[in-house]
């Protein structure tokens, strides 16, 4: 047992905001934390998961291209690179996968729909769950997974939904994952919907190297902050972080069957 006893679910420890002190930082994390779930974004960043995974118990990859950068898939092939990671026995879902109408230069929306439903189709071949982005594309998402509920497990990823749309995704089944923002001074709507999503459908993250929680904001971030996260999600529900640290821990391995 990890010192906190909780995971990171979502962390881009591959990204090159790590490359000066990836070494001792993974070597805190070994021992503070039960694991992390190092989402890919992209083949470059989807294969430093993997990697990363193969070489620290702790770590799990999960594979995707992310909707920010669907742009740059050329042809169907890239399936093929995902069925073949899809197998590994650390890689534990598909993602970070999913919609993002905020950057006006991404994809299309017809195009970014394509990938999701390719990669979403894959998922349920390989009995994997996925890592959900839902930027600013709500109703799409939405109408997607209204069709997908009893066919893929999901995490939506740093939930920034209303408090009506996690009421369905909740009935659906799904989980919602809450990071650093929940620590902001003007996040009173996440707050208030962290206090009211049964412990069952929580999940911790951080997003590092982004979304850095209080009082660290304007450092990068980093999967040790995620107690932060832990300690202010027990806060909101009047429970001790120990007893939160077991529900989400319980909560990580019932979604991505492959965890340790
Ligand atoms: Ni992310």
């Amino acid at each position: 047992m990890s010192r906190l006893g909780i995971f990171d679910t979502h962390a881009h420890l591959d990204t090159p905001h790590f490359d000066e002190d990836r070494g001792v930082l993974l070597a805190q994390i070994g021992e503070d934390l039960e694991g992390v779930i190092n989402p890919g974004c992209d083949e470059i960043s989807s294969r430093f998961a993997v990697e990363l995974a193969e070489k620290h118990d702790f770590m799990y990859a999960a594979v995707g291209w992310h909707p920010g950068d669907v742009k740059g898939i050329k042809d169907d092939s890239y399936l093929e690179q995902l069925a073949k990671w899809a197998v590994h026995p650390k890689v534990v879902a598909i993602g970070e996968i999913g919609l993002d109408y905020y950057w006006k230069d991404n994809a299309p929306r017809d195009v970014q729909l394509l990938r999701l439903r390719q990669q979403v189709d894959l998922a349920k071949e390989y009995n994997l769950p996925i890592i959900v982005h839902d930027r600013e594309a709500h109703g799409d998402i939405m109408d997607f997974f209204r069709e997908e509920q009893d066919k893929v497990k999901a995490v939506f990823h740093c939930y920034s939904g209303s408090l009506e749309m996690a009421k369905e995704l909740i009935k659906w089944g799904y989980y919602l994952g809450f990071g650093g923002t929940a620590t902001y001074k003007t996040a009173e709507k996440v707050r208030e919907i962290l206090a009211y999503v049964p412990v069952e459908h929580l999940l911790f993250e951080t997003d590092a190297p982004y979304l850095t929680p209080v009082p660290h904001r304007g450092k990068r971030n980093n999967p040790l902050y995620t107690e932060l996260v832990v300690q202010k999600a027990a806060e909101l529900k009047g429970i001790s972080f120990e007893e939160m640290a077991v529900q989400s821990t319980k909560n990580t391995k019932e979604l991505f069957k492959k965890v340790k």
